[in-house]
């Protein structure tokens, strides 16, 4: 909107905040190196949008001189707090019916992850869990978990099926996930992870699923923004993973990749191979894999949460991947086997505490890095004239609260496309 004096017109404006994190920089390029700590604090700021746009993030001074403010625009006195954009969490298992309980309490017994996979728990326990669950149950599901998510300050998130196995079943967690994204609650990128496990019913023909998920993904290809697959010991292999992202690659999907978690298996060289956007997990990658993902610009989504969760202690190397000029994103990684953890501000906590990340880092890596991780850097993850309204405001004066007071705090405020969702900690609608 802009009015006869040329001025935009701000339909909602924030003042009164202490600090801005504006992530301000390169639209198009992860952060990486040094440039991995910049947050582009504004002190004593203000930011206006019109309508699901920012318009303005700057020194309070400015804002009048760039905007008009509606008569009736919302108007919010942050008083002195501390302003971000919401966060980016660029890998979930969103959908799945059940939980695993039984699974945590035989791991505090001593049981591995590894083991209790090869024994047929894990995975395969939650995909009889989510065959079961409608299309209907899982929209239902979604919702609940997206709205506390929003209420932590996630406002995109993506989304793996995986949980299903099957054509029907793959395709019922897309059509679910793409429901929600149209609700517009959370803006959401959807993954196919077909190749997450072996189903029962192929149990003695890895070969032809194989077969199967090269299908699914042409069936589902219009559906989908990224093509996935668990290549690990116990998993997929690194040339079943090529097969699979081959079939991606001819379907015109972007490829993404869990890789390194349990062992080194040189998924992350695969990423560098067939360019993914992003290589996940990382614990144990190699010298020749970091080196990898710095040529061939490949975004590490670290998952801090897991190696505690599953109590295997072993983190990937963010300090060495940050020296070697490899963008960080953080994620939550969200599932019931390896970390029933919904939470970005516990995730940011955890990235300095055991990835020895600073709070700069992982702001950065929570946001506009995590937005790179998705594909969409030039559109959320960043307050600059023109990206998406998406923002999450703290009643607190110093942004480095949030990770030292480890994931306890909750904004005050979200504001999700340009509306407040969430005002004093509650749901907005
Ligand atoms: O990202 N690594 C594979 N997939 C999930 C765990 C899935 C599960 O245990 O249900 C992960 O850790
Ligand atoms: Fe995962």
């Amino acid at each position: 909107m802009t009015d006869p004096g040329e001025k935009t017109v701000a339909t909602l404006v924030v003042r009164g905040l202490r600090q801005c994190l504006t992530m301000a920089g390169a639209a198009s390029q992860p952060r990486c190196g040094r440039d991995q700590e910049n947050i582009g604090l504004v002190e004593d700021a203000a930011v206006a949008v019109a309508g699901e746009e920012i318009v303005y993030a700057g020194p309070a001074s400015g804002v009048l001189s760039s905007v008009r403010v509606a008569a009736d625009a919302v108007s919010l006195d942050a008083d002195g707090g501390v302003l971000l954009p919401g966060f980016v969490d660029p890998h979930t298992h969103l959908l799945f019916g059940g939980w695993r309980p039984g699974e945590f309490a035989q791991r505090v017994g001593g049981a591995s992850y590894r083991e209790i996979l090869q024994a047929g728990g894990g995975i395969l326990s939650t995909v009889a869990d989510t065959r079961a669950c409608s299309e209907e149950e899982l929209v239902e599901i979604g919702t609940r978990r997206l709205g506390r998510m929003l209420r932590a300050g996630t406002t995109t998130v993506e989304a793996k099926s995986g949980y299903g196995l099957s054509a029907g079943d793959e395709s019922k967690l897309v059509r679910a996930a793409r429901r929600l994204a149209a609700t517009e609650i959370t803006d959401i990128a959807v993954t196919l992870l077909a190749a997450h496990a072996i189903p029962p019913e192929y149990r003695d023909d890895r070969d032809g699923y194989l077969s199967l998920v090269e299908e699914m993904i042409i069936a589902l290809a219009d559906r989908i923004d990224y093509v996935d697959a668990f290549c690990e010991e116990g998993a997929f292999s690194v040339r079943e993973c090529r097969r699979v992202f081959a079939a991606a690659r001819r379907a015109g999907c972007a490829i993404k990749i869990h890789a390194d978690q349990l062992g080194d298996t040189a998924g992350a060289e695969l990423a560098a191979e067939v360019g993914a956007v992003s290589a996940d997990h990382l614990d144990y990658i190699s010298t020749a894999g970091i080196a990898a993902l710095a040529g061939a610009g490949v975004v590490a989504v670290l998952l801090p949460s897991v190696p505690l969760y599953v109590m295997s202690r072993r983190q990937a190397p963010a300090r060495r991947l940050q020296a070697a000029g490899v963008p960080i994103a953080l994620a939550t990684d969200f599932n019931p086997g390896t970390s029933a953890v919904e939470s970005m501000g516990l995730i940011v906590s955890l990235a300095c505490t055991l990835l020895g990340m600073t709070p700069e880092a992982a702001l950065v890596a929570a946001t506009t890095n995590a937005a790179h991780a998705i594909g969409q850097g030039d559109v959320v993850g960043r307050l600059e004239p023109g990206m998406r309204a998406d923002l999450q405001i703290y009643a607190t004066h110093d942004y480095r609260m949030l990770p030292y007071r480890f994931g306890q705090l909750s904004p005050r405020w979200v504001i999700k496309r340009g509306r407040v969702v969430v005002a004093d900690g509650a749901s907005a609608s």
